[in-house]
């Protein structure tokens, strides 16, 4: 009676999603009929729990042993099991519920909060076993048990897995950043440098940070490069946001379609985070920029340098890096260069150009350009320019087919080539420009 009930009710409910949602399945793979965005594949071969979660993935990136997240649920997809043929064989079915974390606490290998469960009353969950299986076609109860037992099992898959496996490069992801993690530590985590040492993290990723004199923000952390710790307040990955026509007061307080993706954290924050260690303890702060890749195509633009494939990636870190308050228009103060290689070896562009120069955009210039705004001529964006600049890392994001010579988002190279300074230009694919004090 309860399971008609529930057939019934899911009928209902998935003429009312259909309608709208019609998703486009993987071969073989059935849509839930509860949650619309949901595929399951019932698979009636016996594998272990992990060799399962292997099949579902080899099957189709992205996927999952499934999680089981209402009644509802519950209900619909032991029904989808009697459907398939071959069931009638399976009776215990691998889920992917697990208590690997910690004994007893369990866990969903999607993600999901392992918020409803349908433990047989008989014992279970048993904590001897870290493993869930659900007895799917006749009681819908879940046990754990031996993760080396062969079973039957159900994958699932979401259509967001399914949209960014097929995704172009340029399907512009416009959701909000994932979550941050947030510090359960008494001490604050002023930075990702204290999230590195204090905080003992280690991956690249958003976490919450609470700089002095400011409210919390969330940042993308370089826990990787270099030892870590780098606190990044530039991103660049795509064109899916423009930088480079962006007003004073937006590169004043920052933008961002994700802080996985693209961004720029905002002077005021950098002026906060590239100051508080010398005010508190005197300790300097070291800017770092990483570019990664090249649009550059010498075939049609003699500016490129024919060495470099679209592959190249260059570093650079400077020193005494401050950049200042509003008051003083963000001026930028650096060392010269300290080591990498994104100078080039007869130039110290960013330091010769950039030092002591305080930030323009489109519609404030403070440079000594009186040819124009630097921001706005060639599209080359919000930043500290003096007769313009060889860096330009917030210009406009060209197709490749487009790059044209020192235009948009460019970086001005300088080396020796038979004893003669030269200057190429590089078309980065992404950049990052990340600080960390001095240790
Ligand atoms: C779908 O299932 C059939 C029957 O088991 C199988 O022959 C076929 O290869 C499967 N297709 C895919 C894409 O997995
Ligand atoms: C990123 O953008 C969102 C939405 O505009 C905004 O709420 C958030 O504060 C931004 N984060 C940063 C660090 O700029
Ligand atoms: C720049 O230096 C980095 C780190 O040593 C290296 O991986 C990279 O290949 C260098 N780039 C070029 C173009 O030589
Ligand atoms: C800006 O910085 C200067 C020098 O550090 C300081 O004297 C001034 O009070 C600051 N202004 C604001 C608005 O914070
Ligand atoms: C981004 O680049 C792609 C590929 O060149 C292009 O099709 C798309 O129109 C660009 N989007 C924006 C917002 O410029």
């Amino acid at each position: 009676m309860t399971r008609m009930h529930l057939l019934e009710t899911g009928v209902i409910l998935f003429s009312l999603l259909s309608s709208s949602f019609a998703l486009q399945c993987p071969t073989n793979w059935t849509q839930s009929d509860v949650y619309h965005d949901k595929c399951y594949w019932i698979v009636t071969e016996r594998k272990n729990w992990f060799d399962a979660q292997q099949v579902c993935t080899d099957n189709v990136p992205g996927s999952y042993l499934t999680s089981i997240n209402s009644a509802f649920e519950n209900g619909n997809i032991d029904a989808d099991v009697v459907d398939t043929p071959g069931s009638i064989f399976c009776d215990q079915m691998w889920i992917g519920g697990d208590d690997y974390e910690e004994s007893g606490s369990y866990t969903w290998t999607d993600g999901k909060p392992f918020s409803y469960t349908n433990w047989d009353s008989a014992g279970q969950p048993d904590l001897t076993y870290k493993c869930v299986s659900t007895q799917a076609k006749t009681t819908k109860k879940w046990r754990t048990e031996q993760c080396g037992t062969l079973n039957c099992f159900i994958c699932e898959v979401y259509a967001s897995a399914l949209t960014t496996t097929t995704a172009s490069p340029y399907n512009c992801q416009t959701s909000s950043s994932p979550t941050a993690r947030i510090s359960a530590l008494s001490t604050p985590m002023t930075d990702c440098y204290d999230w590195r040492t204090t905080g003992s993290a280690s991956v690249d990723g958003i976490y919450r940070i609470s700089p002095p004199g400011i409210e919390p923000f969330d940042v993308w952390c370089d826990m990787t490069t270099d030892g870590g710790g780098w606190t990044v307040f530039q991103k660049r990955l795509d064109n899916c946001t423009v930088f480079w026509n962006r007003l004073w007061t937006d590169y004043k307080n920052g933008f961002n379609n994700s802080l996985d993706r693209n961004y720029w954290l905002g002077l005021d924050r950098i002026n906060i985070l590239s100051t508080k260690d010398e005010h508190e303890s005197g300790i300097e702060n070291i800017l770092r920029i990483d570019i990664f890749g090249n649009r550059c195509n010498p075939a049609t633009d003699p500016s490129c340098d024919p060495a470099f494939g679209s592959n190249v990636y260059f570093y650079g870190e400077w020193g005494s890096f401050r950049i200042d308050n509003e008051t003083n228009k963000y001026q930028l103060h650096i060392s010269p260069v300290l080591k990498g290689n994104l100078s080039g070896s007869s130039a110290d562009n960013l330091f010769s150009a950039n030092n002591n120069r305080y930030f323009t955009t489109v519609d404030e210039s403070n440079s000594q350009e009186t040819a124009g705004n630097c921001a706005a001529f060639n599209e080359w964006g919000g930043w500290w320019y003096g007769d313009c600049s060889y860096f330009y890392l917030n210009g406009k994001y060209f197709p490749t087919d487009q790059t044209d010579a020192y235009s948009g988002f460019t970086v001005g190279h300088s080396g020796i080539q038979s004893g003669t300074k030269f200057n190429y230009w590089i078309h980065p694919i992404r950049s990052e420009m990340k600080l960390r004090r001095k240790n």
